[in-house]
Parts: structure tokens; sequence; C-alpha cells
């Protein structure tokens, strides 16, 4: 399979990384990427093609779309005549697929993907959408490529994929500024930085690995080490007194609603 990465950056390395390391071929790779710099480190790394943009793309059996949002309309809109048949796999965080398809001169064969950055470690988790005339067998290639960093959760609606944004999407920050706070909450103890570190980030590394190797759900894993009376009890009070479940579903909301806002911003043609 010939596959052409249009933007060579974080998100396309992550991918690419994934399939080497299963075994694609880096000969079978273009990636159109502007930084000579980064084309070079491509080549030595991969031994994938590089070219410029504007470069004539050749016949590619995928195409992923992996520049930032805000410059998709322009790079879309420049290979608009040169997609052929191929199954586009857009990346892109907030351009929907009517967008894109419009971009495209009207491509059909398109699939949105919302990634999160737990995928530069080949753990991420990604929500997709194919477009209405995109084929079970193109959803399963977008997959194969997308099971390279990670997990992969097919929506069928648009409104979903805000939803994806703001849960897995966002998610890693709201870990992190977990972590962050049991991090200051360890220093507040009087831990030196680096012992409270590793107490914070240990103790997400082994609950996620109980968590993920368990049958009990969260609910029931929280209750095991709370026992009446106790110390774990006391704080998970201190936390439901100040509302934090409720917060965080709240934030997601947030989050969600902006990605509503910038699907329609991103979306937009200038004379719009
Ligand atoms: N990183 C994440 O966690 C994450 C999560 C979800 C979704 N995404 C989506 O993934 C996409 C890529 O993100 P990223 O973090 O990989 O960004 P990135 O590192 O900035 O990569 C984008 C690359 O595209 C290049 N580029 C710019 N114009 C181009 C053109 N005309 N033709 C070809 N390449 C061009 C950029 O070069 P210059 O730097 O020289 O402009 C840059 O190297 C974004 O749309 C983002 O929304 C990322």
């Amino acid at each position: 399979m010939k596959l052409t990465f249009i933007g060579g950056g974080n998100m396309a390395v992550a991918i690419l990384g994934g399939l080497v390391q299963r075994g694609y071929r880096g000969q079978d790779v273009l990636v159109i990427e502007p930084d000579q710099a980064k084309r070079e480190e491509l080549q030595a790394s991969w031994q994938v093609h590089t070219a410029e943009p504007g470069a004539p793309l050749p016949a590619s059996e995928v195409i992923v779309l992996a520049v930032k949002p805000q410059q998709l309309r322009q790079v879309a809109t420049a290979i608009a005549n040169q997609v052929g048949n191929a199954l586009v796999i857009s990346i892109a965080a907030g351009i929907k697929l009517d967008a894109l398809s419009r971009w495209l001169g009207g491509h059909g064969r398109l699939v949105r993907v919302m990634p999160n950055t737990p995928a530069l470690v080949q753990a991420g988790i990604s929500g997709a959408l194919a477009a209405d005339s995109t084929s079970n067998a193109d959803r399963q290639l977008a997959e194969d490529i997308l099971s390279a960093v990670g997990e992969v959760v097919w929506v069928e609606k648009e409104s979903e994929l805000d939803g994806v944004t703001a849960i897995s999407g966002s998610g890693p920050a709201y870990v992190f500024y977990f972590m962050e706070a049991l991090q200051a909450a360890a220093r507040a103890q009087g831990f030196a930085p680096e012992t409270a570190r590793k107490l914070a980030y240990q103790t997400f590394a082994g609950a996620v690995k109980l968590a993920l190797e368990s049958p009990d759900d969260a609910d029931t894993l929280r209750q095991k080490v709370t026992s009446k009376g106790g110390t774990t009890e006391r704080a998970i009070n201190a936390l439901e007194t100040s509302q934090v479940r409720a917060t965080i579903i709240a934030a997601a909301s947030a989050a969600a609603a902006r990605s509503r806002e910038l699907g329609e911003e991103l979306g937009r043609d200038p004379q719009e």
C-alpha cells in the first residue's frame, strides 16, 4: 500500500513510527513537509521519501492529512485535483467532513479522526468518523493505520467527535492537571520535588495498570481502597464536598462546546 502524509510533524511521525514498528516499509511512504531539516530527519529515521509542498503527488492508496487545522483549507484545495481515488484520512482537529470534502472538490472516500497525544508513545485512542460514501473496507484500512498508535473508537455522527475531543482529545491535559495537583499535595506534605514527582506519577501509573487489568470498574476499585472511617474516605469526602466530579463533567462539557465553535470557525470559507 502506498501512503502519503501531508505534513511531517509530531502526529505524522507518531503514526509513521507505529507503522514501521509493525513492519510497514518506509519506502512505500511519501511525506510532504516544508521544513528541510524535518524532511532530512524523516528520511534518515524511517527511509521514507519526502518532498516539499507543491510537488506532484504520486498515486497513493491512502493520503493522511496531518497539518494544523488552520493550514488544512489551503493544503486540501491545493491537492484537490491530485487525490484521485485515494482514501483521505484527516487528523486535523475540528475540521468537519463536509468542509474537507468541499475543499477536496467533492471527494467522498474520507475518514475524519481525532487522535490524542499518547499516540506519541503508541498508547493513544482515536475517535474516527467515516463519510457516508466510505466503504467498510476503507474503514478497516483507516483502522489498520490508526491502530499503529493505539485504540480506535468509531462514531456515527460529527457531534460525537466533539465529545471524543472533550474526553480523550483534551483528556490527557485533565490527567496531567490531576498529576500536578497530586505532586503539589506531596510537596505540601514536605517531600522534595523528585520524591513528590515519583510518588504522584507512580501512583497514577499503578492505578491505571490496576484498572486496566482488573475486571472491576473504577467505582468498585475506589471503594475497595476506601475503608469506613479511614484516611481515603476522608479525602474522597473532601473531593465530593468540593464537587470535583461535577466540575470535571462541566469541564468536559465546556471543551465539547469549544470544539463545536472551532468546527464552525475553521470550516468557514473566506467569503462566508
Ligand atoms: N498533537 C496532538 O496531540 C494532536 C491531537 C489531536 C489532533 N491533532 C491534529 O494533528 C494535526 C497535526 O498536529 P501536529 O501536532 O503533528 O502538528 P505539527 O507538528 O505542527 O505538524 C504539522 C506539520 O505540517 C507542516 N506543514 C505546514 N504546511 C504544510 C503544507 N502546505 N504541506 C505539507 N506540510 C505542511 C508543518 O510545517 P511547519 O511547522 O513548517 O508549518 C508541520 O511540520 C493537527 O491538525 C492537529 O489538530 C494533533
